[in-house]
């Protein structure tokens, strides 16, 4: 049987549709409280998404398959997304995805074997000021080296949270 929302979940869903002339409106929304509450959005969060909606699951999975920001079932436990967008790339973005590339062992979209990491490569995060720039999980991390990525990594992998190392 597939995955089904929360009645209160539901509810949330419908209560913002109401509030757009079209149902559409409400859908990133509505996926993003599915992601929250299943952990990741797949086929079967598109259908209950799609259901509470009152739109057909297809479209659903075409839109959150469009965003880069849904986590999916196969991804790390922290999504690491560089920023490549032109004033990041002109700061060294570029090298800093393939340093943390070669570090992780992983490439573009891929996930390290012990679930930790993914590694996207993204447009541009809004924090062109402070580039290059990277976002894990809901985290920015700005201005950032290769010892600092070094810094976060080892952080992560111990559990502790990096936020002391956001520079502003
Ligand atoms: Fe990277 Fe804007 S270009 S944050």
């Amino acid at each position: 049987m597939p995955k089904q929302l929360k009645p209160e979940t539901v509810e949330a869903i419908k209560t913002m549709a109401a509030r757009y002339p079209k149902p559409d409106g409400a859908l990133l929304n509505a996926l993003r409280l599915a992601e929250r509450e299943f952990g990741f959005i797949d086929a079967d969060a598109c259908e209950a998404v799609a259901n509470a909606l009152g739109m057909s699951p297809a479209h659903v999975w075409g839109v959150s398959s469009f965003y880069t920001t849904f986590r999916k079932e196969t991804d790390g436990k922290y999504l690491l997304y560089v920023c490549s967008t032109l004033p990041c790339a002109m700061r060294g973005s570029e090298k800093l995805f393939d340093y943390l590339s070669a570090k992780l062992g992983v490439k573009k979209d891929e996930t390290t074997p012990d679930k930790l990491f993914t590694l996207k490569k993204v447009e541009c995060l809004a924090a062109c000021g402070t580039a290059p720039c990277m976002q894990v999980n809901e985290d920015y991390y700005e201005s950032l080296t290769p010892e600092l990525a070094d810094q976060i990594i080892e952080d992560l992998r111990a559990g502790i949270n990096p936020a002391r190392h956001v520079t502003r």
